[in-house]
């Protein structure tokens, strides 16, 4: 069997030109939804990350500044920054790259963020109204992932669903949306015994744990659907300057044996782009009514 592709860059690319058309809705109510993304460091996947963010946003008629910081800045300064952010009317969302440099904490820094522009997600209020069905600013790569599952599958209750990997960004919210969709969720990660059995019961596999290539064709139940989230930039072949971007799932096998698979890049990746821009408009619309 060869597996249908679910092509993350065309719904990506769909969602953001629904999205522009709203943005140009809002304007000539004179709203303009604003997006602050904060940058501290050079790592060098991190800046792609960013300059892609306010490319689009851009595209999309948002307006979005980056606030690139350097390395040894002090973790008051950052706060500082946030608060600023925070009391800013025309800032409707603020997100700050993760990780951070060695030396920053991620935690207080989120805690800083207002949840009403937390277009990430992560404050403990928007997690925790995501664990209660209460409507909220969703992370945005499991947003993506859901969009995805929702257009592959249609109605998701009661499918067996295996999130591997439970990161505060990924995982867990990953696993609430799955729930709120009626399926019966499991949670693995690297102490879980029997990865690939447990891969194996799942109807729809998101894979999210950061090592390239892992889950083979022998991982994955005949016809399931699989959301490989996973980036991995592989060593550079002789010759060339930079490595093949790979996913968490052994995509080549996979495909094989899945019923639908996104791939990698080209899959996840642009919708949590989108989803961001979803999520400023969102809080945007909130914010002014
Ligand atoms: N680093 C990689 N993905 C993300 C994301 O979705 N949000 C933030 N803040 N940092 C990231």
């Amino acid at each position: 069997m060869t597996a249908t592709l679910i092509d993350g860059k065309a719904f990506a690319a769909a969602l953001r030109a629904r999205l522009a058309e709203e943005v140009a809705g809002l304007a000539g109510r004179g709203l303009v939804p604003g997006l602050s993304v904060v940058l501290v460091g050079e790592d060098p996947a991190s800046q792609v990350y960013v300059r892609s963010k306010e490319r689009m946003a851009a595209e999309a008629g948002m307006v979005s500044i980056a606030h690139r910081l350097p390395a040894e800045t002090a973790q008051d300064d950052l706060l500082a920054l946030i608060r600023t952010l925070n009391a800013e009317p025309t800032v409707h969302g603020i997100l700050v790259q993760l990780p951070l440099p060695a030396g920053l904490d991620a935690q207080a820094v989120v805690l800083a963020i207002d949840p009403a522009k937390d277009v990430d997600g992560l404050h403990p209020i928007n997690a925790g109204n995501l664990a209660s069905g209460v409507p909220a600013l969703v992370p945005c790569t499991p947003s993506g992932c859901m969009m995805m599952l929702r257009d592959r599958l249609g109605d998701l209750s009661g499918a067996n669903a295996v999130v591997v990997g439970r990161s505060n960004l990924m995982g867990k919210p990953m696993a609430q949306l799955l729930l709120a969709a009626n399926c019966t969720v499991t949670v693995a990660h690297s102490r879980t015994r029997d990865l690939p059995a447990v891969c194996r019961s799942a109807d729809i596999l998101v894979a999210a744990v950061g090592r390239p290539r892992m889950i083979g064709a022998d991982w994955i139940k005949p016809g399931a659907t699989v959301i490989d989230v996973g980036i991995n930039r592989l060593p550079p072949e002789p010759g060339a300057d930079k490595g093949k971007l790979v996913g968490d799932v052994d995509f080549e096998a996979a495909k094989e044996v899945a019923g639908a698979i996104t791939p990698v890049p080209g899959g996840v990746g642009p919708m949590t782009i989108a989803c961001l821009l979803d999520n400023t408009v969102e809080a945007a619309c909130r914010a002014n009514g």
